[in-house]
């Protein structure tokens, strides 16, 4: 039987093909890969984002002036996204820490505050940045950042026992 008229039959055509297939791959394994992959060294970078405040020096800016308005807006947003049921009712702190202690985990500035919203915070602060416009995180981070100032709106009245700070 020659080469040819073995080709030519369909079964052997077949065998021939898978053959030079397995060859090949057999051919690109030792080349490519088996010779860099066992021994590369694996890349230090973080993949996924990471939890924690940002370093980088381009911070996002607050577009909304510090008054009334906006400050009154946030308060509001603060009660109805119910910021309130984990961080108190003026912030003072619940499930979530107190935003009006001096004591900051992630750190005070307004676009770390506006992270720590949007991005949320690894033990147990929700991420709000598919949930809120920026707009309104920012209006959150002005409100905040009022707290025990003297333009805080409506602060808590004075008189009556403080929010329990965890
Ligand atoms: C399910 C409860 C929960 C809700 C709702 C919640 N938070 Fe938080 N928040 C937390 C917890 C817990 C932390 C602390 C996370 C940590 O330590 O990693 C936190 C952290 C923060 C921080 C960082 C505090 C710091 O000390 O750096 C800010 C700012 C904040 N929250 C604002 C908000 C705002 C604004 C809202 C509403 C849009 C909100 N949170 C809704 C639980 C909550």
């Amino acid at each position: 039987m020659s080469f040819t008229s073995m080709v030519s039959k369909p079964g052997w055509g077949l065998a021939l093909a898978l053959l030079l297939t397995g060859a090949a791959c057999e051919h690109d394994r030792d080349v490519s890969h088996g010779a860099t992959l066992g021994n590369a060294p694996l890349p230090l970078v973080p993949l996924g984002p990471t939890p924690g405040p940002r370093d980088d020096a381009a911070v996002a800016r607050n577009p909304f002036p510090d008054d009334a308005v906006t400050r009154n807006a946030g308060r509001l947003y603060f009660l109805r996204y119910n910021c309130a049921g984990c961080h108190g009712d003026h912030a003072g702190g619940g499930m979530g820490p107190s935003l009006r202690d001096a004591d900051w985990i992630y750190g005070s500035s307004e676009a770390q505050i506006f992270d720590s919203i949007t991005q949320g915070r690894a033990h147990g602060m929700p991420a709000w940045g598919t949930k809120l416009p920026d707009d309104i995180a920012w209006k959150l981070v002005t409100y905040i950042r009022s707290l025990r100032t003297d333009h805080e709106p409506s602060p808590p009245d004075q008189s009556l026992p403080r929010e329990p700070v965890p």
